[in-house]
């Protein structure tokens, strides 16, 4: 049953060379690849995940060296960036060569790269000499899967193969940095912080426009089916469903009024990296115990806390 998951990168090679999908880990979330120059494999990306055509991909390389095959004017502080966090959990966004097919940016005429950093697709990526086209291995607008379980569970029916790395280390999706007027921009917070944009390119500005328009920014999005309530007093909040059967997700500490085999503590010496490794394996398993409310308990509003809050925000029902 199971067969679909395995740890063969030269078969998850050959399947992408022939134009297939195939799940892959990266460091963030896992990815639903398949050659950004086929349009017909990237087509199928798009039927797998249910994602409506007008949202771009991000094309996973190599290695930085790449870049330039597929974007033109890179700005001198994206190559700034570059070379501090790549590869790792960011994303850029440049001005598109013709030879990314226009299904991949959506008819844009910028591109999204990313060079990840897990060793399984780094290897994967040089084995096959192709440009990868990956979105989160999820159905559109559902939990982005951290583990190759979570993928088996959400769309194993779907694909032929996905590649197991091991549960992903950042745990949320990369940060994306656009650029306008040379400066960068952050269209999606991530493990890379605004802070650590700014110590390299010395300003940043947040993205504060069309929120259709920014990248997959959605209002709604990686959301759990259970229907989820992101908390500022979590006490107050329990109190009013208290005649549900609830599901907690909370920080640092568990909460008194919930006996604790109802609670998913994510962090218990505070650390908001390890919160955002957990998140979202807390989300898919609380999503499986058929609780009537979820409530999560909003991060400090510091470092990656501000996108784990911007993550739990989009995934909350809207009160
Ligand atoms: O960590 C990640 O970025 C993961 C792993 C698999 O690499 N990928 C990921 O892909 O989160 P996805 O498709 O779930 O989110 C990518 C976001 C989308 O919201 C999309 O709108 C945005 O990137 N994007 C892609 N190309 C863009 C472009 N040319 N301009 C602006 N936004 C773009
Ligand atoms: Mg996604």
């Amino acid at each position: 049953m199971n067969n679909i998951i395995g740890r063969d990168i030269e078969k998850a090679a050959a399947l992408l060379k022939e134009g297939r999908v195939v799940a892959i880990p990266t460091e963030t979330v896992y990815g639903l690849a398949a050659d950004a120059l086929n349009e017909k494999a990237v087509k199928r990306i798009f039927e797998v995940k249910d994602r409506p055509a007008v949202n771009p991909l991000i094309v996973h390389l190599a290695n930085a060296d790449l870049i330039p095959n597929y974007a033109s004017d890179i700005p001198d502080v994206a190559g700034r960036l570059i070379d501090a966090f790549c590869p790792g959990p960011l994303t850029i966004v440049l001005s598109k060569k013709a030879v990314v097919p226009g299904m991949v940016t959506a008819n844009r005429d910028t591109v999204a790269l990313r060079i990840p950093a897990h060793p399984v697709t780094r290897q994967l990526l040089k084995m096959t000499g192709l440009p990868l086209a990956a979105p989160s291995a999820n159905p559109s607008g559902y939990i982005s899967p951290t583990s190759a379980e979570h993928v088996f569970r959400n769309m194993g029916h779907k694909i032929d193969y996905i590649l197991d790395g091991g549960v992903c280390n950042a745990g949320i999706e990369s940060t994306i940095v656009g650029f306008e007027n040379d400066l960068p921009v952050i269209y999606r917070q991530g493990v890379i912080t605004a802070d650590d944009i700014r110590l390299v390119a010395g300003e940043v500005l947040q993205y504060a426009g069309d929120k259709m328009l920014a990248p997959g920014m959605s209002a709604t999005h990686y959301s759990p089916r259970t229907p989820m309530i992101l908390a500022d007093n979590i006490d107050d909040e329990i109190e009013h469903h208290r005649k549900r059967y609830l599901g907690v997700i909370t920080y640092n500490e568990y909460v008194a009024s919930v006996p604790q085999s109802q609670q998913i503590l994510l962090s218990e010496n505070d650390e908001l990296g390890e919160a955002a490794k957990k998140l979202y394996a807390a989300m898919h398993m609380m999503d499986t115990r058929g609780y009537e409310v979820i409530i999560a308990r909003r991060f400090p509003d510091t470092g990656i806390g501000l996108a784990l809050n911007d993550r739990l925000q989009r995934a909350a029902i809207k009160l």
